[in-house]
């Protein structure tokens, strides 16, 4: 395997900036400094060190998908965090497991998770572009038209959005949505949450379902979009990532990805 796509299988950064590790001369094998881009390394047999700290791949490397409640920070440490998805997935039986990407704290739903440096690493790229579906409730009557604007891409405090998938649910899509974001039952089969209560009020009051398929993914971009449209969200669920979808996983449950699954993910990555 060349060093580089070891280092960053091992999750030691992308494998752009391995090459770098590599050219700077911060990397060794077995006790020489390699600064070659082509140099190959047997995981099983060589002693790989960056910077004098010795870098080995995980045994076998596990993705999960947890399905996010609302109130948790995405953070596998942070004491100033209330609660912390680290609580929900197998952190301590699955070293080195961080997530793939963010979602906010109040946002529900898909949210992976990965040993796997390399593949994490690159669905987070932004040059990748994996779509992102979300539901969103928002305030008021969203107009045809606006989604439509929105799906040409709109103007943000940090420039224009690309172009999106977005548009407004009826009927029973529209049911499908309020079944999505607000009547998921917790992992332990309890009743949904009080979200669900607060999306039926909304929407008596006239309330949205848009559905959204991102490419990119900026900082609270949903929610910035619809805000800057004129129609607030009041809640937000990503219900799928690439070719993998939430499906009926209870909401704070979690569960590992299959291989084709996987193989779907690396497919997207090449
Ligand atoms: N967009 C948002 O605004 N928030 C999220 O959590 C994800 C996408």
């Amino acid at each position: 395997m060349r060093l580089q796509k070891f280092l960053a299988r091992a999750g030691v950064a992308s494998r752009r900036a391995c090459e770098t590790f590599i050219v700077e001369g911060r990397v060794s094998v077995n006790g020489s400094v390699v600064t070659e881009l082509g140099a190959k390394v047997d995981p099983s047999r060589d002693v790989v060190k960056v910077d004098g700290k010795r870098v080995e791949l995980a045994a076998e490397n596990v993705t999960i998908m947890l399905h996010k409640p609302a109130g948790y920070t995405t953070t596998m440490s942070d004491p100033h965090a209330k609660r912390t998805v680290a609580e929900l997935v197998p952190a301590d039986k699955l070293a080195g497991l961080f997530p793939v990407g963010r979602l906010d704290t109040d946002t529900t739903g898909l949210l992976l998770f990965t040993t796997d440096g390399e593949l994490g690493n690159a669905l987070m790229h932004p040059k990748r572009h994996v779509v992102k579906t979300y539901i969103a409730l928002v305030e008021g009557q969203m107009e045809d038209s606006v989604a439509k604007r929105l799906s040409r891409g709109i103007e943000l405090s940090d420039g224009m959005t690309l172009p999106a998938e977005v548009r407004v649910a009826r009927g029973p899509e529209a049911r499908m949505c309020a079944a999505l974001i607000g009547q998921g039952k917790d992992a332990s089969g309890r009743a949904k949450r009080h979200d669900g209560k607060r999306s039926r009020a909304v929407l008596e009051k006239g309330g949205t379902y848009v559905i959204v398929g991102l490419r990119e993914g900026r900082n609270r971009q949903v929610r910035r979009m619809m805000e800057a449209v004129g129609h607030p969200v009041i809640a937000l669920h990503r219900e799928s990532l690439g070719p993998v979808t939430l499906g009926d996983l209870p909401r704070g449950a979690w569960r590992e990805l299959s291989s084709e699954e996987v193989d779907a993910l690396r497919k997207l990555i090449g």
